[in-house]
């Protein structure tokens, strides 16, 4: 049997954008060969996860599509799943990975949403990312356009997503409002400060010191950083008079640490401010003081993104979200997390990585060298 399969050519554009041209060339096969990178049995992601190959079968189902993946991130969420600590697991063994890009390769009979060239995302949590090809039911997927950076929408989903909600859903802010945030230089953090900035809003952005911060903080700065200051410094009297030589206090802070880093962000948040807690990466409880709850009166709220997608399907907020973050890549004011990519079968390398402290970049694994 003869297999179609559409090639693209990258030309660039004057935004910054790409344009895709399809070549069509033909491939004689019975079935494809594929690799996923599995887990049978929570526990360490460094010793439960293997590289399973399987084939697939070309006759496809009438609601099903084929995706040839292309890239897909390690994000905390695909860690803390492996470990089995996430708050959404899913039946095992299976596949690893929740977000990431592909391209249509064939659609079943009855799928009028797809056509072969059309790039597409999960559209929500568990779709297991980290393989080569995927068969999927057409309400899995959410077509994505095709003339930006394959990095960019293989890592919009979780990430740049959540900055956007949090920006927009907990405080009206107005413009040369201030947000302060740890763990900034997470890809999250990376989100807000870029989206912030578009949007008019100052970032204060707290960062664990390192070595290289001077870099690190040019580097924040150069997305639109207003400030990037070290916990260390965030807890000093210099922070103070930073907050008291700006405009107003922040009125709304973004915590993914937890701890004292949480409890610190709290004491530089205007009366009647909002705390958002959307990670923990400290792995510690967020404690607030009993007078920032009295005299300050304080709120404290959680997001989970996972959640907001599934309860908004319908919502038209949704498509706009979408809408406004690609608007925001092709003119390049959303820039992907610096990364470093691996193939598929590095990937005890690539996962370790991913667990360490300070690593610099978001791992991505890359299944389509034409991606890159
Ligand atoms: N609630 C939601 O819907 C939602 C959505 C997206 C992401 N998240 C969560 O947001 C967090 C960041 O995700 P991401 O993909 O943006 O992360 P990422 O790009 O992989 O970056 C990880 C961040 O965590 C920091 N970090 C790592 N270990 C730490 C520790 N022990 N103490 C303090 N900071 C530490 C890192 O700082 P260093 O450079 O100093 O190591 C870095 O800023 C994760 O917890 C993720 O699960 C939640």
């Amino acid at each position: 049997m003869l297999l179609r399969i559409l090639v693209p050519i990258l030309n660039p554009l004057k935004n910054g954008g790409i344009r895709r041209t399809a070549h069509v060339f033909t491939r004689s096969a019975s079935s494809l060969s594929s690799q996923a990178i599995m887990y049978s049995k929570q526990g360490d992601p460094n010793s439960v996860l293997y590289l399973e190959n399987s084939q697939i079968l070309p006759a496809l189902k009438d609601n099903e599509v084929l995706v040839k993946m292309k890239m897909a991130p390690i994000n905390p969420s695909d860690i803390n799943m492996i470990e089995g600590t996430y708050h959404m697991l899913p039946e095992l063994p299976a596949v690893c990975g929740n977000e990431g890009v592909g391209e249509v390769l064939e659609v079943g009979k009855g799928v009028s949403s797809f056509c072969p060239g059309d790039w597409v995302i999960p559209a929500g949590t568990g779709f297991g990312t980290w393989r080569t090809f995927a068969v999927s039911t057409q309400d899995m997927l959410r077509k994505v356009p095709n003339d930006v950076p394959a990095i960019s929408a293989a890592t919009i989903m979780v990430n740049p997503c959540t900055a956007y909600r949090m920006l927009k859903d907990f405080v009206c802010l107005h413009e040369g409002d201030i947000v302060i945030q740890n763990g900034a230089n997470s890809a999250v953090g990376q989100s807000v400060i870029q989206i912030a900035k578009e949007w008019g809003y100052k970032t204060i952005n707290v960062v664990r010191n390192r070595p290289d911060f001077d870099q690190l903080a040019e580097y924040l700065k150069g997305l639109g950083a207003t400030h990037v200051v070290t916990e260390e410094f965030s807890r000093s009297h210099q922070m103070r008079d930073l907050i008291k030589s700006m405009p107003c206090p922040p009125k709304l802070a973004f915590n993914t640490v937890g701890g004292d880093s949480a409890t610190n962000l709290l004491k530089h948040l205007d009366s009647k401010g909002v705390m958002v807690t959307y990670g923990g990466m400290s792995k510690k409880p967020v404690v607030v003081s009993t007078g920032a709850l009295i005299f300050k009166r304080v709120r404290l709220t959680g997001y989970w993104n996972a959640k907001w997608v599934q309860e908004n399907k319908e919502n038209p907020e949704l498509v706009r979200m979408f809408d406004d973050l690609f608007d925001l890549v092709r003119e390049r004011k959303l820039l992907p997390p610096s990364s470093e990519t691996f193939s598929l079968s590095d990937f005890k390398l690539a996962v370790k990585s991913s667990l360490e402290g300070y690593k610099g970049s978001k791992k991505i694994f890359l299944m389509d060298d034409s991606s890159s």
